[in-house]
């Protein structure tokens, strides 16, 4: 496509810059909308909107019943294969929260953003305008009481529960947002996948080379290139290499990833039936008069029905694509396959000598019989030999393969919703699943235990210090982006969190240890919280709020693979960077944790400020502890790091990490810092909020406003709290 901008930025492979690549680099002519943001919120629906509220009221089986009822209603203007869009859908769907990516939990379905560049226009995305398209009179009926995110899933629930396939159950609770998430990177390679080789993989490397936190192969993809590596179709190892490597950061098994990828492909087809470079713009990209509609065909045709252009691959995978049945892998396993090019121009796999009744029926005409076909990554189910074993065990076991897609498509809709307290509408199911991270229910203790326990930690010889190093360590994991972390459940005392380097596991095992020893009945999560309490009290700090009721979680309810992905590789509100060099400035990490803690600029320089005076740094580092009054709440830090009695300079061999500052007139060493100090002074609009606290009567404010960030961090999780939920 031409609507692509060039590469912004010279990239050599040295530090990357937060963002990436982002929408203004590949279309610098998009409205920039983002001007009005600071005259109020983008969202439409107001501050006060209550999106569980407003779900809670849904007709929810008049929608279902709609949603089946447009299955089959084909429209014109993009008529539907076999007269059901139900495999379309499906796509829209796993597309939507095919985004996700374990290690910083960004991407995923649940906030509609295959609504907003540049998801709408990725080349993977291609064609699914038309989808959203074709629900709009449906999300228009039910207006408020649906987000599209949540249209979007449950329209791919429907669809299969339409053509027979096995579903697990359903959560609403996607609260849409109206504007393309900013904080996310989608990578800085300056090639889209159609045009051109750069994989993110290199082989030479081995498995482990794609950057973090991406989860796919080459920017514009939801994860692999499906005709092989680069395009490759004859490199079967490097194509089973990078379906494993993908799904692993979706937090898919080999398992789910064959259940998903077969279940997914037993409905629907490919489309390449014409020629890919007549192919208008992408929506982002797309003309004025085509409202939001992409890859419009320059044919004469017009490109739709049987001439449509997505992929460029031609065919569908089974002899009766609009119904689930046990084909997908008869069809892999029974054939052997040869290499054919789609009239597109795309490498496909074609049964050799295909049976008349194997063959599919063209999308158009139910008369007409076309060979079915395999795209190079189905082709890995029976090539690789651990996908092979699988896909065996699941044709010879056809409930096996129900119930293992039914599961897996329900993790990969629901894996960014957070706990299940989340979740909406009559068909949540039952059962808990361990990667919803369960935690048993807390319940509230009274005023009087919340006193008698606070009594005894101040009395039980732990400093300030150590009460606010605990308490962070273990609400500061919560991430806004897939809700999982935080201090609920405790699972700060369990691996992998006791072990991180960053919670310095010898002085939390202590503060646990003496914790439990008198927290009576009151959960540990509680506890260690009420142990910040108490320890900016001990500082100096008046009217901290509590709110008890946490639970706490067991070894069992803990998957230790999936809370690995969630350490932290620096923390600057510990003045923390591990061992590791990072390829993103420490400076930059720190605004990406205070993004995913949901924190606003001002939340987070009064954070770091207040952290800094509390000792609450990593170790014994002293860096940016700018105090003579250790362990009080005291706007010290901001006072002198703004003075100008001082110069700062980096220390030697620090590789810009440590900086010293000296006395102007004596020469003589003052204070140390790191980048994650020093960047508040640098920064001209960080620096503006340092003045405000560092000001005459900034005191009092800082005090106020850093226990309110805290209280905002140590609650970030509790969506038990009624009206916490679903919040738009
Ligand atoms: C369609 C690739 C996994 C569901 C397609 C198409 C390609 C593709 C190339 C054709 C698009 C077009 O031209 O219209 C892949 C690859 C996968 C993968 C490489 C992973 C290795 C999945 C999964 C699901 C899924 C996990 C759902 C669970 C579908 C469906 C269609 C489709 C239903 C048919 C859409 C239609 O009929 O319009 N896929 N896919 N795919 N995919 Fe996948």
């Amino acid at each position: 496509t031409g609507d692509v901008g060039g590469c912004p930025v010279p990239h050599d492979g040295g530090v990357r810059a937060l963002l990436g690549r982002t929408n203004k680099d590949w279309w610098p002519e998009m409205l920039a909308t983002e001007i009005l943001n600071p005259n109020g919120s983008t969202n439409p629906h107001g501050e006060d909107f209550d999106y569980a509220e407003a779900f809670n009221a849904l007709d929810y089986n008049g929608l279902k019943a709609d949603l089946t009822a447009l299955m089959t209603d084909s429209q014109p203007w993009w008529p539907a294969d076999y007269g059901h869009y139900g495999p379309f859908f499906i796509r829209m769907a796993w597309h939507a929260a095919g985004t996700y990516r374990t290690a910083d939990g960004r991407g995923g379905a649940n906030s509609g953003q295959q609504r907003f560049a540049p998801l709408d226009s990725w080349p993977d995305n291609g064609n699914l305008d038309k989808a959203r398209r074709l629900l709009w009179p449906i999300k228009q009926k039910y207006g408020k009481n649906i987000s599209w995110a949540d249209l979007f899933i449950l329209a791919g629930n429907v669809a299969i529960e339409s053509m027979g396939g096995p579903v697990f159950g359903f959560g609403g609770g996607r609260a849409d947002v109206f504007e393309p998430e900013r904080d996310i990177y989608w990578g800085s390679e300056d090639k889209w996948v159609n045009q051109g080789v750069q994989t993110r993989i290199a082989p030479e490397h081995g498995f482990q080379q794609i950057e973090g936190p991406l989860a796919a192969i080459q920017m514009g993809l939801i994860y692999v290139n499906p005709e092989g590596p680069q395009g490759n179709p004859h490199d079967d190892a490097g194509m089973a290499r990078d379906m494993k490597e993908t799904f692993a950061r979706m937090a898919m098994n080999d398992e789910e990833t064959v259940a998903l990828t077969a279940g997914g492909h037993t409905f629907g087809k490919a489309h390449g039936n014409g020629d890919p470079s007549t192919l208008g713009a992408a929506p982002a990209g797309s003309d004025l008069a085509a409202q939001g509609f992409g890859w419009v065909s320059g044919e004469a045709h017009g490109g739709i029905g049987e001439h449509t252009v997505t992929s460029g691959i031609e065919g569908a995978w089974t002899n009766v694509p609009n119904k689930w049945t046990e084909n997908y892998f008869r069809l892999l396993l029974d054939y052997d396959y040869e290499l054919v090019k789609s009239p597109a121009g795309a490498n496909q796999w074609q049964p050799i000598d295909q049976k008349e009744e194997d063959m599919a029926p063209a999308a158009w005409d139910p008369n007409l019989k076309v060979p079915t076909m395999m795209t190079t990554a189905d082709m890995q189910l029976k090539r690789d030999p651990a996908y092979r074993a699988i896909s065996e065990k699941f044709r010879n076991d056809h409930e096996a393969f129900k119930d293992a897609f039914a599961r897996a498509w329900f993790k990969l809709t629901h894996r960014d919703m957070g706990p299940k307290v989340r979740y909406l509408g009559p068909e949540v199911p039952a059962e808990d699943l361990i990667w919803q991270d369960p935690i048993p229910a807390g319940t509230m203790p009274s005023d009087a235990d919340v006193k008698a326990v606070k009594d005894k930690i101040a009395a039980s010889g732990l400093t300030v210090s150590q009460l606010i190093k605990a308490a962070w360590a273990s609400a500061s994991t919560y991430r806004k982006s897939d809700h999982r972390g935080g201090a609920n459940g405790a699972r700060v005392a369990l691996a992998p969190q006791k072990d991180w380097d960053v919670n310095e596991p010898q002085l939390l095992a202590k503060v646990i240890d003496t914790l439990n020893g008198l927290r009576g009945s009151m959960s540990l999560a509680d506890a260690i919280v009420l142990g910040g309490v108490v320890g900016l009290e001990k500082a100096g700090a008046t009217n901290v709020p509590f709110t008890g009721g946490r639970g706490d979680a067991t070894a069992e309810q803990t998957d230790a693979d999936s809370f690995a992905v969630m350490e932290p590789e620096a923390d600057a509100f510990r003045n923390y960077v591990g061992k590791k060099k990072l390829a993103v400035k420490t400076e930059e990490m720190m605004l990406d944790r205070a993004s995913l803690l949901g924190l606003s600029v001002p939340e987070m320089v009064v954070l770091v400020g207040g952290l800094r005076v509390l000792g609450a740094n990593h170790g014994e580092r002293g860096h940016g502890h700018l105090t003579k009054r250790s362990g009080q709440l005291t706007n010290d830090f901001f006072v002198n790091l703004l003075d100008m009695t001082n110069v700062w300079k980096a220390v030697d061999g620090s590789g810009d990490e440590e900086y010293v500052a000296t006395d102007r007139a004596g020469g003589h060493e003052a204070w140390r810092a790191t980048r994650a100090d020093l960047i508040f002074g640098s920064n001209a609009e960080l620096r503006a909020v340092c003045e405000v606290y560092a000001e005459k009567g900034g005191e009092a404010k800082f005090a106020k406003d850093f226990v309110k960030a805290w209280t905002k961090v140590m609650n970030a999780d509790r969506f038990d709290l009624a009206g916490s939920n679903a919040k738009a």
